[in-house]
C-alpha cells in the first residue's frame, strides 16, 4: 500500500477513511459520539467506525480516580482494535485501557470498574466467581499516542507482551497508558531527560515493575544502553528539531529489524515558518533516510494542532 498523509489542518482528514477508531461498526463512522473528556472542553471523544466485536461483561462505570464517567451510568467495556486498548461505552465514550494497577490512579484519571462473570458454557455448566476489572480513562487531549489511536491510526506497534522504548516520557502519563497495555509480560523503557518530569516517572514507576524509568538525554542512547534490551516499538514524543535524528540512533541500537516507530511530529517545533505539511514531509524524508520506512501519517487534529502521527517500519539491513 502506498504511502499517503491522512488529514489536513482544520482536522479535515483525507484519504481513506477518515473517523476510524474506536468501536463497533453502526456505531459511528465519520464524528461518531463525542464528548467524553469534560476537563478539555468537550471536544472530540471516540469516534467511531471499525472495530472489534462487542465484549462481554460489562458492568458499571464511574467508580474511583475522578468522580464519575457522568453519572454511573451503564458502561460497556468493548476492545478496541488495537489490543490492551478498549472503548468504555456509555452516556459517553471513552478510550480506557486496563488498569495494571487496581485502585489506584496515575494522575486523578477517571477509573472504571467492571466484574466479569464467565458464561457456564466456559466453565463446564460452573459459574465462576465474579472479577473485578478496573480500567483507566485515556484522555486523547492530554496524550498524543491515544489521539493518534482515536484519530484511526491503523498500527500501534504495540500490545500485551510487548518491549516498547519510549522517548519523551514527561511525568509518565501516557507512559502508565502504555504500561497498562502491555501488560505484566511486557516492559516500557521511558527515557526522559528532565530531573522534575522524572522525579514523577521514577515515582509512577515504583508502583509498576514493568516500567524502567531512565533519566537520560535520548541523543546519548549509549548512555542507557544497559538497561534496554532490544524493543518492538519505538515511540518518540520529544519535541525537538532532531527528533528524527534522535529517533534514528536508538533505532539503530534497540529496535529490532520489521520493528515499528510511531512519531509525533509538532510542526512548529521543528519550523516554526514553514507550512505545518511541509515540515511533516521534509521529517518523513529523513526518516526514510534512515531505513524507517513511512506506513502512515495522519494529523492529530481535533485533538492537537499542527501535529502528526508518523508510523513507520524499521529496517535494519
Ligand atoms: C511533549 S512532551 C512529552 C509528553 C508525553 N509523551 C506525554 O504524552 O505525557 C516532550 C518531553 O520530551 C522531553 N525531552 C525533550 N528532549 C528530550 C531528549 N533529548 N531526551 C529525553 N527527553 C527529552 C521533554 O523534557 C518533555 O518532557
Amino acid at each position: 500500500m502506498a504511502f499517503a498523509p491522512r488529514g489536513g489542518r482544520a482536522g479535515g482528514r483525507g484519504g481513506r477513511g477518515g473517523g476510524r477508531g474506536g468501536g463497533p461498526p453502526g456505531r459511528g463512522g465519520r464524528g461518531g459520539s463525542r464528548g467524553g473528556f469534560g476537563d478539555r472542553g468537550g471536544r472530540g471523544g471516540t469516534r467511531g467506525g471499525r472495530g472489534a466485536p462487542r465484549g462481554r461483561g460489562a458492568v458499571r462505570g464511574g467508580r474511583g480516580g475522578k468522580p464519575g464517567a457522568r453519572g454511573g451510568a451503564k458502561t460497556i467495556i468493548e476492545p478496541h482494535r488495537h489490543p490492551g486498548t478498549f472503548i468504555a461505552r456509555g452516556k459517553e465514550d471513552m478510550l480506557v485501557t486496563r488498569n495494571l494497577t487496581p485502585g489506584e490512579a496515575v494522575y486523578g484519571e477517571k477509573r472504571i470498574s467492571t466484574e466479569v462473570t464467565s458464561q457456564p458454557g466456559e466453565t463446564n455448566g460452573e459459574v465462576a466467581p465474579a472479577t473485578k476489572i478496573e480500567y483507566r480513562v485515556w484522555n486523547p487531549f492530554r496524550s498524543k499516542l491515544a489521539a493518534g489511536i482515536l484519530g484511526g491510526i491503523d498500527e500501534i506497534f504495540m500490545k500485551p507482551g510487548s518491549k516498547v522504548l519510549y522517548l519523551g516520557a514527561a511525568s509518565g502519563t501516557s507512559v502508565s497508558h502504555v504500561s497498562d497495555i502491555v501488560g505484566p509480560d511486557g516492559t516500557v523503557f521511558a527515557v526522559e531527560f528532565s530531573h522534575r518530569s522524572g522525579r514523577d516517572l521514577i515515582n509512577m514507576a515504583t508502583h509498576r515493575p514493568n516500567i524502567i524509568p531512565i533519566i537520560e538525554d535520548a541523543r546519548h542512547p549509549l548512555k542507557y544502553r544497559f538497561l534496554v534490551s532490544m524493543v518492538d516499538c519505538i515511540f518518540a514524543d520529544v519535541a525537538q528539531p532532531d527528533q528524527a535524528r534522535i529517533v534514528a540512533m536508538n533505532a539503530h541500537l534497540f529496535l529490532k529489524t520489521g520493528g515499528g516507530i510511531l512519531i509525533s511530529i509538532k510542526a512548529n517545533c521543528i519550523d516554526s515558518t514553514a507550512p505545518p505539511e511541509q515540515v511533516f514531509a521534509r521529517e518523513v524524508v529523513k526518516l526514510r533516510e534512515e531505513r524507517m520506512k513511512p506506513r502512515e501519517q495522519i494529523t492529530l487534529e481535533p485533538f492537537e494542532r499542527d501535529h502528526a502521527m508518523v508510523a513507520c517500519v524499521y529496517n535494519k539491513f
